[in-house]
């Protein structure tokens, strides 16, 4: 399975054209017949956008990365599903080019399954993707050596405040890096499967958000696996999060 690919499938479009406020979705748990409906009212809440449309919509992206998705019915009932919807800000007028790390407590005997998230932007800029080649994965691992310090090196402990200040260097110094390198081309509607928790994950960041945007990923596994991320992240496995 290659670590990055967009899927052969159109969702149908809802034509959305402004958001009225910035709000987030997320949930942790069964994929059910109603996550949609939940769903599409959020985001008709927070845009213009017509709940019936984004019923569609919705479903078919889930089915989508379902189908899409390597396990039998159980390796994959559950999931992790997010909506973002933001107005327009500068937090990521530097780009911050990351891999994602893992995500959950991967059950035994699936831990050299590769594991996906399924990324698709309804309105507004999609993600940045950088291709996944061998120069893109030097340079992070360049990155990482120059600035983690704490990282391999038992002896020095590094504080909170630390971290932050290297990371914030990393990612100044990651986006002069990749500043002339070619993005992967992703178009309006375009399902994104990338990889998360392996070397070659492919580098990713958010947009410029100088746009309203409404953008959603998810995640699927087994329903053990979906509990330890909610362990993880302390949250309510079932439970619809709407901030
Ligand atoms: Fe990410």
């Amino acid at each position: 399975m290659s670590s990055l690919h967009i899927l052969p499938v159109a969702v149908p479009e809802s034509p959305l054209t402004f958001v009225k406020r910035s709000a987030t979705f997320s949930y942790y748990g069964k994929l059910c017949k109603s996550l949609a409906h939940h769903a599409a009212k959020f985001v008709t809440e927070n845009t213009d956008g017509v709940e019936n449309e984004l019923i569609t919509t919705l479903q078919a992206f889930l089915e989508a990365s379902h189908s899409d998705c390597m396990g039998d019915p159980s390796e994959k009932s559950c999931c992790w599903f997010t909506i973002r919807i933001t107005k327009p800000n500068n937090a990521f007028d530097i780009p911050r080019w990351h891999q994602d790390g893992r995500m959950f407590q991967y059950d035994e005997g699936r831990e050299a399954v590769a594991r996906s998230k399924y990324a698709l932007t309804i309105l507004g800029p999609p993600t940045l993707l950088l291709p996944a080649d061998s120069a893109v994965f030097e340079t992070i691992t360049n990155g990482e050596e120059k600035f983690l310090w704490w990282r391999g090196n038992e002896g020095k402990k590094s504080t909170e405040k630390d971290r932050d200040e290297a990371y914030d260097a990393m990612r100044e110094w990651l986006s002069d890096e990749f500043r002339e390198t070619d993005r992967v081309a992703v178009t309006k509607g375009d399902i994104v499967r990338f990889s998360w928790g392996r070397n070659d994950s492919p580098v990713h960041s958010e947009p410029q958000m100088l746009m309203d945007r409404v953008f959603m990923t998810v995640l699927h596994g087994s329903e053990a696996e979906l509990r330890s991320m909610c362990e993880f992240r302390a949250v309510e496995f079932g439970k619809i999060y709407n901030e």
